[in-house]
């Protein structure tokens, strides 16, 4: 029999109250209120590696979501990624208490150069020894723009450019400024790191100028598994030169194969191979003992879900909720003077009642599932093997129900159909988890493999390049 292929298993968080589930912080039992507190990461890193998962994935931004209503207030008053402690600084406190777990953590290309946060990822690889993973994002909150000395956001498709060349410093320094035997730490002869094997990069680009040499020596993975979320043409573009993990999604089983295929399509263009693109999807999963225990679960979590969080969350510039719900769209929007084109998503013709209706409930996608394990499980396993997922982004809607009811009823299910590796199977470093042992490092045919021991660092990489004058700005 062909060899099962098998979930990579993430839990989706945010250090805050409220991330994607908005309104459920105060549900009986929910303790999200308790994460600025180190004892909840590392229960929850607990429960986690115990239970069977492959890795805790962070969310991050770093500004209020101020368009909603004009203001901040909503997303306040909702616990809305704010407050919202620094991701990166709770890491080390789980992975002090575990051994396998691994940790994606969300970090901006925008606003803060390169040099500090190679250090920061590679003290993290360090002391996870090689269990960390970077979700490349370039931060789409106008307020983040603002707190970093920008009067506006920076256009999407220049945000990928930027990008690109800060990935560029980020790889001189992780793969070509140390050799891997550099520290020799040799007592006899009082050497500690030999200095023939440490060398400067001296990047300078559009963006930055950074001489090196990086100042933290070579980690397990030297560069950490890079994650993306995109859908764009640029976004899809880089995705192919840089991500190996893309999160992706789709409405149907062809729309997710058809944006995989077109990811695929673009690593192929950047000289990789089709199969070194990972996909990941956020999945809400709703378990019970019972059918009918699940659907209780999901009605009390549909019930006490905010609207106005989700409408804060998805930055709309214009506040429906203020609008009589029989009128169109397209009327409250006239009346509202929005022009249509700042909200591509909202369904004109429909009614403003049919348009909020869309918004809140628009979570019953594709990757959803409310039932027993079972049938969570055969669920999971379509999700496989139909639509060609890799792993999923468990979405909270408790905290820590959602990851013990997953650990303690789904977990044993997929392992006894072969779909989830048995503790004693698994592998020590996230990229080996990922793409097999022995794999800890990039792959040879990635671009960022162009730098080791010290190759190319005069010969600069092809910028990537769109065409910015067009791109859109949200
Ligand atoms: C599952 C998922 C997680 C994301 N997490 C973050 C995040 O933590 N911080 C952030 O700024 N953007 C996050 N994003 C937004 C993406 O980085 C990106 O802006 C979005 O997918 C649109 O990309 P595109 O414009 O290239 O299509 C996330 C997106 C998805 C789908």
């Amino acid at each position: 029999m062909a060899e099962r292929k098998q979930l990579f298993l993430n839990l989706f968080e945010m250090a805050t109250a409220s991330h994607i589930t908005h309104g459920l912080w105060p549900l009986p039992g929910n303790n999200r209120e308790r994460f600025a507190d180190i004892d909840y990461w590392t229960e929850l890193a607990q429960i986690l590696e115990h239970g069977g998962f492959d890795g805790i994935f962070l969310a991050d931004v770093i500004g209020a979501y101020d368009v909603f209503r004009g203001g901040p207030e909503t997303a306040l008053r909702e616990g809305l990624q704010s407050p919202n402690i620094d991701p990166l600084l709770v890491i080390p406190a789980m992975a002090a208490v575990t051994e396998r777990l691994g940790f994606g953590v969300t970090f901006s290309t925008t606003y803060e150069p390169p040099f500090a946060f190679a250090r920061r990822m590679s003290t993290l690889d360090h002391l996870t020894k090689g269990r960390v993973g970077w979700n490349v994002v370039t931060s789409y909150l106008p307020n983040a723009a603002h707190n970093f000395g920008l009067d506006g956001e920076v256009p999407h498709d220049l945000r990928y450019q930027y990008a690109d060349e800060y990935l560029d410093v980020l790889y001189k320094l992780w793969e070509g400024s140390w050799d891997d035997d550099a520290v020799v730490a040799d007592r006899a002869n009082k050497i500690f790191t030999d200095p023939s094997k440490v060398r400067y990069i001296n990047h300078v680009g559009e963006r930055h100028r950074v001489s090196g040499p990086h100042i933290v020596h070579p980690s397990r993975q030297r560069t950490p598994v890079l994650f993306q979320a995109t859908g764009s043409p640029a976004g899809i573009e880089f995705a192919g030169r840089h991500a190996e993990v893309v999160f992706t999604g789709g409405r149907t089983t062809e729309e997710f194969r058809r944006n995989a295929d077109g990811m695929r399509d673009a690593a192929v263009r950047h000289g990789r191979e089709r199969e070194d693109v990972k996909f990941i999807a956020m999945a809400g999963i709703i378990v019970g003992r019972t059918e009918e225990e699940a659907a209780d679960k999901w009605k009390l979590y549909r019930e006490n879900s905010s609207l106005d969080g989700i409408l804060a969350h998805s930055s709309l510039p214009v506040d429906l909720t203020a609008f009589p719900r029989d009128i169109t769209v397209a009327e409250a929007l006239r009346r509202a003077d929005v022009s249509p084109s700042k909200v591509p998503f909202l369904p004109l013709e429909r009614t403003v009642g049919q348009a909020l209706d869309f918004v809140g409930g628009s979570r019953d996608d594709r990757f959803l599932v409310v039932g027993t394990a079972k049938t969570v499980a055969d669920e999971i396993e379509k999700w496989l093997d139909e639509d060609g997922l890799d792993g999923i982004n468990l979405r909270q809607y408790h905290s820590f129900d959602t990851a013990r009811d997953f650990a303690e009823l789904v977990v044993p299910e997929l392992r006894k159909r072969g779909r989830l590796p048995d503790e004693s199977e698994r592998s020590d470093t996230l990229r080996e988890r990922l793409f097999g042992a022995g794999n800890s490092r990039l792959p040879d045919r990635h671009i960022g493999a162009r730098y080791r021991g010290g190759a190319n660092l005069d010969n600069p990489v092809e910028p990537l390049r769109f065409d910015t004058a067009n791109a859109a700005s949200f």
